[in-house]
């Protein structure tokens, strides 16, 4: 699957930490079965030295097309990182330009890549250049302000990005306001790969509304407990409680496997509290 084939609007689950796990992807594919899924973001390193961190790269053929979401900032460490992926059989990674918490920024990664074009590009290029997966990036409007916008996914775009996310908000916002999708708009005059739209939507109708001259648009947090948001509301009636419930032993089901699978795999208990 190559980014600049797939029907438009492009509709995908967003990366979150702690919830796009194998088992939810399983769960939101057997309700969407067009949806783009995303894993959560995982760390380079991690996965170049530790095994832990490899089972992340366990998923459900169902879930394809499925793509990594990876992070970090060595561009070696990305392509050793991304040839394991391709392994695997993905099909394609994703890396994260956007995630603004402390721990991630202060290691230069992230949000940080937005203030290092340089070492962004590099990134891309180094896995371009060690594997054959389609290499795609999940970012912010900008650190303070959308200035530098254009520049940057200009410069992404010239090092070989095949497709492209904007989250509506700057790293300075974090999670607070209304995102923006007027610089998302604009900006899509200035490239020629495809352009996500991120940043509450709703549900599908809602994504739909936002589009304007977009390729898609990928869903956050109101897929959070609500897989069926995905589903174009005029074709299909929203769940009954039953059918709630059956889902959600369903994912319950999928995420006790898991765990099982991980503690068989690397023979440890997760920490407790720890995600699965
Ligand atoms: C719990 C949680 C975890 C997240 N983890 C990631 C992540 O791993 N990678 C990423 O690019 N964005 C991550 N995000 C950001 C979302 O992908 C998305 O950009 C953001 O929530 C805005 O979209 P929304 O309004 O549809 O939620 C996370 C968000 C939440 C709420």
């Amino acid at each position: 699957m190559r980014w600049s084939e797939v029907k438009r609007p492009i509709v995908c689950l967003a990366p979150m930490d702690g919830v796009t796990n194998t088992a939810y992807r399983q769960i939101v594919r057997r309700l969407n079965p067009e949806v783009i899924l995303f894993s959560e973001f995982t760390s380079v390193d991690g996965l170049v030295r530790s095994e832990r961190v490899r089972t992340k790269l366990d998923y459900d053929p169902s879930e394809q097309p499925l793509f990594m979401q990876l992070f970090g900032n060595n561009p070696q460490m990305f392509a050793e990182a991304a040839k394991m992926v391709e392994q695997r059989g993905m099909m394609g990674v994703d890396i994260n330009m956007g995630c603004p918490a402390k721990k991630i920024v202060h290691s230069q990664h992230g949000s940080a890549l937005m203030k290092d074009p340089d070492t962004a590009c590099r990134i891309i290029e180094s896995i371009r250049n060690n594997c054959g997966l389609q290499v795609s990036v999940k970012t912010r409007l900008g650190w303070k302000n959308e200035d530098g916008l254009i520049d940057f996914c200009r410069s992404l775009q010239s090092a070989g990005t095949s497709m492209i996310t904007i989250h509506g908000r700057t790293y300075s916002q974090a999670f607070k306001g209304v995102a923006n999708w007027e610089p998302i708009y604009e900006l899509k005059n200035h490239l020629q790969i495809p352009l996500l739209g991120n940043g509450d939507v709703l549900d599908y109708q809602d994504g739909i509304k936002r589009l304007e001259n977009l390729d898609g648009f990928m869903i956050g947090r109101h897929a959070i407990g609500n897989p069926w948001c995905f589903q174009d509301s005029k074709k299909y009636p929203q769940p009954v409680l039953g059918e709630r419930i059956r889902v959600a032993l369903d994912h319950y089901g999928l995420l006790c496997a898991n765990t099982l699978v991980i503690m068989s795999t690397t023979s440890s208990m997760p920490k407790p509290g720890g995600r699965v």
